[in-house]
């Protein structure tokens, strides 16, 4: 069989570029579905852009390499593509983007626009014994029938990272990169909850609450969740792409409210009352229980000094905490690391020198924030191949 692009993938990345690819397109994926990532995505809703993407929400060994792809089809083309194809979406947070009913609907879109291009669409197929021929690449299709030996100009890899391998993650983009000699970033779990030793919160497991989590110089204000094996929620995810081995975390119980302003004037009003009852105002009863078993949270409000009380609230502002770990690609939302953006074009995504060959999407050294930025990156590294196909 003789095609102008083979895509190996049929993720975010490889849909989308298969979709706006030209000539003659084959797209396989050893999946029963392709998309399955985007099924459960953002709770079956799918965070599928974010209104306030750029480069600043992207962790990269460049962080400049994604600006050019970003810039060139942006989240505005596919809110576009979306409204084009009748699916309704709203902002739930901090710009992010989800469809009103179902992450199913981006699926069949992109299904939609596939069909439209002709692309031929292999499942569980599986892609082996790559080489690289006169005029582009040979390998071999493997399915449900004979084994079929596949000639393409082009070779798009666009099979993701190492998350979630329950879901079909395969390491074939870094075995592709080392085959090709093209460099690849270490890789790490990101967007990821953190474990702690002997199921440090287990008590706590379902509380949430507003934070601000600090790890290395970067901070987010978010949710954050005690769950049995540690820590979770947005804020926590988030702080996980920056955190490394050994390393503590800050915790800020109180990033919106003067906590110690507000303590005096409870203790104004009402100083018989107990200091962990007062705190409970302003964080959840059973975090304040927790707490005070662990410092020395008590006494009445009327028994606490100016002082004391600066204390209390500077230890709840910058609570610190050691993770022994996270869970791993397990459950981890993306690969940090990826093929070194040094060796591709930040135009197209094609590997300088090999010609044909291209990476697109979370294969790439180029990671999102939590929020709808790593599809927009899938969208948008998908596009900038695409054009050059
Ligand atoms: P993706 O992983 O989507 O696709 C890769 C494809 O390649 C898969 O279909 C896989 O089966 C196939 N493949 C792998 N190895 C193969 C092999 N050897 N042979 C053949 N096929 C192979 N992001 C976001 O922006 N908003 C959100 O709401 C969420 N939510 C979310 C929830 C959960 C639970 C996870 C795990 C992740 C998210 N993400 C997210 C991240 C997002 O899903 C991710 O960044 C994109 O799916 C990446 O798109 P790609 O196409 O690069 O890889």
């Amino acid at each position: 069989m003789k095609v102008d692009t083979a895509i190996i993938g049929a993720g975010a990345a490889g849909m989308m570029c298969a979709a706006h690819a030209s000539g003659r397109v084959l797209i396989v994926d050893h999946a029963r579905a392709p998309g399955e990532k985007i099924r459960i995505s953002g709770g079956g809703r799918c965070n599928f852009t974010n209104l306030h993407t750029d480069a600043h929400a992207f962790l990269s060994a460049n962080p400049h390499f994604a600006k050019s792809a970003l810039a060139r089809y942006t989240q505005w083309d596919f809110i576009d593509l979306v409204d084009r194809h009748g699916i309704a979406w709203h902002e739930k947070t901090l710009g992010q983007l989800f469809c009103d009913t179902s992450a199913k609907k981006i699926i069949a879109m992109l299904r939609g626009l596939m069909q439209a291009n002709n692309v031929d669409l292999h499942l569980q197929t599986t892609a082996r014994d790559f080489a690289k021929a006169p005029d582009g690449f040979t390998f071999t299709l493997a399915g449900d029938g004979a084994d079929t030996r596949v000639t393409a100009r082009n070779l798009v890899v666009a099979t993701g990272g190492k998350s979630i391998p329950k879901m079909g993650a395969s390491g074939l983009a870094y075995d592709l990169a080392a085959q090709f000699r093209v460099p690849v970033t270490a890789t790490r779990p990101a967007l990821v909850p953190f474990t702690f030793d002997k199921e440090r919160f287990a008590g706590l497991a379902g509380v949430a609450t507003d934070a601000r989590i600090t790890a290395g110089q970067t901070s987010f204000d978010e949710a954050l969740l005690f769950t049995h094996r540690g820590l979770s929620g947005p804020a926590v995810l988030q702080a996980s792409s920056y955190w490394r081995e050994g390393e503590a975390i800050s915790v800020n119980l109180a990033p919106h409210q003067n906590l110690y302003d507000a303590l005096r004037s409870q203790r104004a009003t009402s100083g018989r009352r107990n200091l962990t009852t007062e705190l409970s105002h302003h964080l959840p009863g059973r975090l304040v229980d927790f707490l005070a078993t662990q410092t020395d949270l008590k006494g009445n409000l009327a028994d606490q000094s100016d002082t004391r009380l600066a204390e209390i609230c500077k230890s709840l502002s910058a609570w610190s905490l050691t993770p022994t770990g996270t869970e791993g690609y397990r459950t981890a939302e993306v690969t940090l690391g990826g093929i070194d953006t040094n060796a591709l074009s930040a135009k197209t995504m094609q590997v300088t020198a090999v010609p044909g060959l291209y990476f697109i999407g979370e294969a790439v050294d180029v990671t999102g924030w939590l929020g709808g930025y790593n599809f927009q990156w899938a969208w948008s590294s998908a596009m900038a191949a695409a054009a050059a196909l």
